[in-house]
């Protein structure tokens, strides 16, 4: 169970939208860090899962690996076809893009939604993609990345993570001034 003075600021767990991130335009075998610092960061700020189109099962093994050691029940799933979870997706499908409307204009619609589909591009979007969102959102309309852009998106809606290790990690960090101190395994990620 997380603790500490940032927790005790936030809504609890059930009161926050349930974030679906979905991956769209991943190339794999070109990008594989980019999708996966992607995935990494969703976890770490927040989200519950990372549908990936096209899948990567490497990739979903990768990420998998670094959640069994630090804990949490993220997991990167395949999404074969992207327009149909779209399509079928029982809760606001927020696209992320510069050209959207600024985050701090939706973000309190979305804070009381029970479950956000978040959806992040790689080099090139479909346009569809722009009409079948609820909402096309920017983090600042100047072009950065996906990883940045759902980094602070999650951190905005969810707040930042609370310190402390997370149900069922077999490592956490213990945050020190200097140096590395990871309790129960290596000092990397
Ligand atoms: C290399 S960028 C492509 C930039 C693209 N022209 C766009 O529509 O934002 C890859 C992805 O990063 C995200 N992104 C980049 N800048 C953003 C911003 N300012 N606000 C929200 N998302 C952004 C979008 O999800 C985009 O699909």
């Amino acid at each position: 169970m997380a603790t500490g003075s940032s927790a005790s600021r936030r809504s609890p767990r059930s009161r926050r939208p349930a974030v679906t991130v979905l991956r769209v335009g991943h190339r794999a075998g070109r990008d594989p860090r980019l999708s996966t610092h992607l995935a990494l960061a969703a976890r770490a700020f927040g989200a519950e899962r990372m549908l990936l189109h096209p899948p990567d099962p490497d990739l979903a093994r990768r990420v998998a690996a670094v959640a069994e050691g630090w804990g949490g029940t993220f997991e990167v799933l395949p999404a074969p076809e992207w327009r149909r979870v779209v399509r079928e997706f029982d809760g606001p499908v927020v696209h992320l893009t510069m050209y959207g409307l600024p985050l701090a204009r939706v973000r309190s619609r979305l804070a009381r939604a029970e479950r956000i589909l978040l959806v992040a591009g790689g080099a090139k979007v479909p346009s569809e993609l722009y009409r079948l969102a609820t909402f096309n959102v920017a983090v600042g309309h100047q072009p950065h990345s996906e990883v940045a852009a759902t980094a602070v998106f999650l951190a905005e809606l969810l707040g930042l993570p609370p310190p402390g290790r997370w149900p069922g990690a077999r490592r956490a960090v213990v945050p020190t001034a200097r140096g590395k101190r990871v309790v129960g395994g290596r000092e990397r990620a």
